[in-house]
């Protein structure tokens, strides 16, 4: 087994304890170490601590000179959209000219126009591409990342973003449930296909399954009804809600205990107090809702009345063309008035516990995954206060190195 020796760091920032999802007064609690290392052995955490109690280490160590950075654990993004084709380049450039992302998209423009692109890029070409956008997000200091269909809306398509999410080491998720392609008469016997035809094999590649709840795209007798067939084929559940309008995604989240309701821009006080009072996680998008203009989430109110909270990118061609978790805290802190430690702990145990896996990420600590992010900074804290600054020095993946700056 290799050893590596992250030494010498100015901090090691991690959240605190072992349980997941923290809520309340406990999203902020951290762990830190002035003055630290990190031993990785093999893919797992065997030690952090104080340079000052480092133990002699006999045999192979292979070190990494930690002065001037600060590590904290890989950063988990827990909703992405990396499987598609083409760009919405120009789509943009007329939203930005006054034009609504509603109005594009119910004149087939939106994700639909993605749709075609997606298609005509073939598997080999998503594969390519998922593994582009991962490579990004790799060197914005994510070491796993959850990936959605949905821009494929056919069987073929559907089930080869699937496989390229997982080529390219992703979590991948079906959102067959994204919109409903123009030869299908409506929402309804789009559904009859997808739940038989593609379905059945779309659970054998993904974790979970996604719908977009909103207007012009699924109600919530049809998200429920998508949802449910999923359930049963074994898929752990997702929902975008509460986007543009509450259309009951919160209630139906909570109904079929899925994993997580994201977006929430529209979500108005009932639905904070449901969602603190159960078990979903409310994914929170806010480079989102800066790339669309939108509302920014009630994350200060979610958090404050106990909701389990995760932030990730929504990295998609249409409404967040942003691979970087880091500008994501600095969203959290300057629009959801979230402190440094709270966006810390939402990207990375509670992003963890989205996916199923805050046993082993989203911690530096003993026995969990060896995924280190370092920041070039004196201070973790940098994470969120470096607005847009190039601010990863070096990703360590399952112990190894997965990208490193020339020059830090
Ligand atoms: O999460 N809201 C629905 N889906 C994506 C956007 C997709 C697109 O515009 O291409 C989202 O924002
Ligand atoms: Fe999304």
């Amino acid at each position: 087994m290799t050893r590596l020796l992250i030494r010498d760091l100015e901090q090691v920032a991690s959240p605190a304890g072992r349980d997941a999802p923290l809520r309340g007064a406990r999203l902020r609690e951290r762990d830190l170490i002035e003055g630290a290392y990190v031993l990785c052995d093999g893919g797992t955490i065997a030690a952090v601590g104080s340079m000052a109690e480092l133990p002699a280490l006999d045999g192979d160590v292979e070190e990494l000179d930690g002065r001037g950075l600060c590590a904290i654990p890989g950063l988990v993004d827990c909703h992405t959209h990396p499987a598609f084709g083409g760009d919405r380049v120009e789509e943009f450039s007329r939203r930005a000219g006054g034009a609504g992302y509603e109005e594009l998209h119910a004149a087939g423009g939106g994700i639909l126009s993605t749709v075609g692109a997606t298609r005509a890029a073939g598997e080999d070409g998503l594969t390519e591409a998922v593994q582009r956008h991962a490579d990004w997000m790799l060197r914005a200091g994510t070491t796993t990342f959850e990936g959605k269909s949905g821009y494929g809306l056919d069987r073929e398509t559907e089930l080869a973003s699937l496989r390229a999410i997982a080529a390219a080491g992703g979590i991948p998720t079906f959102l067959g449930a994204h919109a409903t392609p123009p030869k299908f008469a409506n929402a309804d016997a789009y559904l009859d296909f997808l739940l038989t035809e593609v379905l059945p094999d779309a659970a054998q590649l993904a974790e979970a399954a996604d719908v977009f709840l909103e207007r012009e795209a699924f109600d919530a007798t049809q998200a429920h009804r998508y949802l449910e067939a999923c359930r049963s084929h074994g898929l752990a559940l997702r929902l975008h809600g509460d986007q543009f309008t509450e259309a009951g995604a919160i209630p139906l989240a909570i109904e079929l205990g899925a994993r997580s309701v994201d977006h929430l821009e529209a979500t108005g006080p009932d639905g904070i107090a449901a969602l603190a009072a159960s078990d979903v996680t409310g994914v929170l998008l806010p480079a989102s809702a800066l790339f669309l203009a939108r509302p920014m989430p009630p994350a200060r109110a979610l958090v404050d009345a106990g909701a389990a909270i995760a932030l990730a990118t929504d990295f998609n061609p249409g409404s967040a063309f942003c691979e970087s978790l880091p500008l994501v805290c600095s969203l959290a802190a300057t629009q959801l008035m979230l402190s440094p430690a709270e966006a810390l702990a939402a990207c990375t145990v509670n992003a963890a516990h989205v996916l199923g896996r805050a046993d082993t990420l989203g911690r530096l600590a003993p026995g969990y995954a060896a995924d280190v992010t370092l920041l070039d900074a004196p201070d973790w804290r940098y994470l969120a206060y470096h607005l847009g600054g190039d601010i990863v020095a070096a990703v360590v993946k399952n112990g190894t190195v997965a990208f490193s700056r020339s020059a830090y």
